[in-house]
């Protein structure tokens, strides 16, 4: 039994120290140690020591099993040491190696464009402001003396979420939202977004910009209107910029107007761009209707008041020399990089 025991454990012993791989120390330890391992078994003919010899034999076993699983243990920390150096081995980092150049992000034109009006408009004191986006058509159309049978309901055809609430079509709605809020003098404009229902084309989107601007306080005259949008497309499109009035009609201003631009690109003389006018349209405006005043509980006897409203992308298109709207969507990095 002893001889039997040291054969089993210099066999073990040798096995082990030839071992190459950490799979060879498990098939080892099935062989010696599992349930038909080679100590095993021999530990299962104890029945047949006599009794007087079974603790000794006993102990013997017990030894071998403990010496055995040491030597596999050790062996097991070999083969991990080396698989770690490997590793860190194939791991190794080139310092030396030219690094690559994270891609910066680029302002999307529109946003500069946004930012240009803010920068002028917060310079005559103006604050800017946000209104939802999800609208009640009261906001949209009513409050600003549109009522259900209006024309201008048709052009603005928007998405409705159901008969009370829709997508804004035009950022007018924020004029109410601040007429509300009971604080007057307003010096406000409200950039956001807006939407109708129209199939994308080089000049329409079904989601566009526009920015609003909305002034009210006592003694305000068209002539502050003019004013204040001759300094807009002075210092939007250039000092020696001309600006033109044209009557129009909007429901919530009286008297309203458009207002055109001399073709900054030809200075008026009248060129591809301005489509040899030597104008090019840029806004909507006119004194606050006395209706709109007097549905916000606010006396047109004693306060006036002015609006605007500018297409963002129209100024954005127009600033960049762009000819598609569609590239302002489009997100290709190749196109937004070059501004
Ligand atoms: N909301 C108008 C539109 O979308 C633009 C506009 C015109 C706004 C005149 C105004 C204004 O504030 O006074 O066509």
């Amino acid at each position: 039994m002893k001889d039997q025991l040291k054969a089993i454990l210099d066999e073990a012993m040798e096995r082990i120290e030839n071992a190459t791989q950490s799979d060879d120390l498990n098939e080892i330890k099935v062989a010696f140690l599992g349930k038909k391992g080679k100590l095993t078994s021999v530990l299962k003919s104890m029945k047949d020591v006599s009794a007087d010899q079974r603790p000794i034999i006993g102990q013997m076993v017990n030894d071998t099993r403990v010496q055995l699983e040491e030597k596999l243990e050790e062996k097991k920390k070999v083969f991990e040491r080396q698989e770690l150096e490997a590793k860190i081995a194939a791991e190794t980092i080139d310092v030396t190696l030219p690094a690559k150049k994270p891609k910066m992000g680029h302002r999307h034109p529109n946003s500069i464009a946004r930012e240009e009006v803010e920068r002028i408009f917060t310079g005559m004191g103006y604050e800017v402001v946000e209104g939802p986006e999800i609208e009640y058509d009261y906001y949209n159309f009513e409050a600003l003396n549109i009522p259900a049978n209006h024309p201008a309901k048709d052009e603005q055809d928007t998405f409705y979420i159901n008969s009370d609430i829709l997508l804004r079509t035009q950022t007018s709605s924020v004029q109410v939202h601040e007429m509300e809020k009971g604080r007057i003098p307003i010096r406000m404009i409200a950039p956001g977004r807006v939407f109708r229902s129209d199939e994308v084309d080089a000049t329409h989107s079904p989601s566009f910009h526009q920015i609003e601007g909305l002034v009210i306080d006592k003694d305000v005259t068209f002539a502050d209107l003019k004013g204040t949008l001759d300094v807009f497309a002075k210092e939007l499109f250039g000092e020696d910029t001309k600006v033109k009035f044209r009557p129009h009609h909007f429901p919530f201003t009286e008297p309203s107007a458009e207002m055109d631009v001399s073709c900054f690109k030809c200075k008026g003389k009248g060129c591809r761009f301005c489509k040899g006018s030597g104008w090019i349209e840029i806004l909507g405006c006119g004194m606050v209707h006395p209706r709109v005043l007097e549905m916000r509980g606010i006396d047109p006897e004693e306060y006036t008041g002015f609006a605007f409203g500018v297409g963002l992308e129209r100024i954005a298109l127009l600033k960049y020399e762009i000819d598609d709207m569609r590239l302002l969507y489009e997100n290709d990095t190749r196109f937004l990089e070059q501004f």
